[in-house]
């Protein structure tokens, strides 16, 4: 074998190895959909106030697993905003700092800012979060997790969110390319999903837009996940433009078409899924036109990603 075979064999063969949670949960249960994302939790009904030792189980799932399925809930918007706020600030998603601009203050329903109503039916154009994406990773401080509730799913079956684990795709590259990536920050853009893909007029003052590393750490678990996304990111800051779209357009595809950084999780009426927007990505599959699904979103205000 010639020494560039060897190399490449190597990296192909590179064998990332399954991290033991150590969790012994006493009030909830915890059953990971695989050893990388996810897992389904029970024991806990979100339409009453966590105790204090679920509420700690809760969290210590989320770190380990990214990704928590709660299924058969029965919520209303408080028990959701309620459970949304034991980790931190709701946030205000860009399109309701919109629709509360001067001109749009006396059309349409009165809306709750921090309930963003996620639907698609017949005559849906788009679906939000078609695109591999981080939440909202336009914001100075983007949202640490989001809660979303499903109520409704197609007829016709379908709908199911795709996740995928940025701390795996970090662990997955060479340790040259992440020491070079480490170095690196990257423009993230409101404009780029907001209007450029789905039409919507910027708000006064424009869509948020800031600049976060291409590596963070991962606040409460200390772990290294890649923060740059074909949702958000426009840019790495510190290269030439065709090298920021050879280098982007690689690291996405990295995390797209790895099916072992991922889960897929189906939906029934009534879950809630708590995913963490600080090591993961997502993608909202819209395999079910005409047919509809209807459901609302919390999302938690997190901390400014840093390395
Ligand atoms: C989102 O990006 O929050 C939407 C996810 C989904 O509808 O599955």
């Amino acid at each position: 074998m010639f020494k560039g075979e060897a190399q490449m064999a190597t990296r192909a063969n590179r064998k990332l190895e399954v991290v033991a949670t150590g969790l012994a949960p006493r009030t909830i249960t915890i059953a990971p959909l695989n050893p990388v994302i996810g897992a389904e939790i029970g024991g806990v009904d979100l339409s009453r106030p966590l105790s204090d030792e679920q509420f700690a189980e809760v969290r210590a799932a989320l770190n380990a697993h990214h990704v928590l399925v709660f299924r058969d809930q029965h919520i209303s918007r408080e028990d959701h905003k309620r459970f949304g706020g034991l980790f931190g600030p709701l946030h205000v998603h860009p399109y309701h700092v919109k629709d509360t601009a001067p001109e749009h203050a006396r059309t349409g329903p009165a809306r709750d800012p921090e309930i963003l109503v996620v639907k698609a039916d017949q005559t849906s154009r788009f679906v939000a979060g078609e695109e591999w994406h981080t939440d909202v990773t336009c914001d100075e401080r983007p949202p640490m997790g989001s809660m979303l509730y499903i109520t409704a799913t197609p007829e016709s079956g379908g709908g199911d969110t795709a996740f995928a684990s940025m701390i795996r795709a970090y662990e997955a590259l060479s340790p040259k390319l992440q020491e070079f990536l480490e170095g690196l920050t990257a423009t993230h853009d409101g404009a780029k999903p907001y209007t450029g893909g789905y039409g919507q007029a910027a708000p006064p003052g424009g869509w948020p837009k800031n600049t976060h590393p291409v590596v963070v750490t991962h606040p409460e678990s200390g772990r290294k996940t890649l923060f740059v996304n074909r949702g958000f990111t426009t840019r790495i800051n510190e290269l030439d433009r065709k090298e920021s779209d050879a280098l982007l357009e690689f690291l996405w595809r990295h995390v797209e078409t790895h099916l072992e950084f991922q889960c897929r999780v189906r939906w029934e009426p009534n879950t809630l899924v708590f995913w963490d927007n600080r090591c993961t990505q997502h993608h909202a599959v819209w395999d079910y036109y005409p047919f509809s699904r209807y459901g609302e979103r919390v999302s938690i205000v997190g901390e400014r990603p840093s390395l």
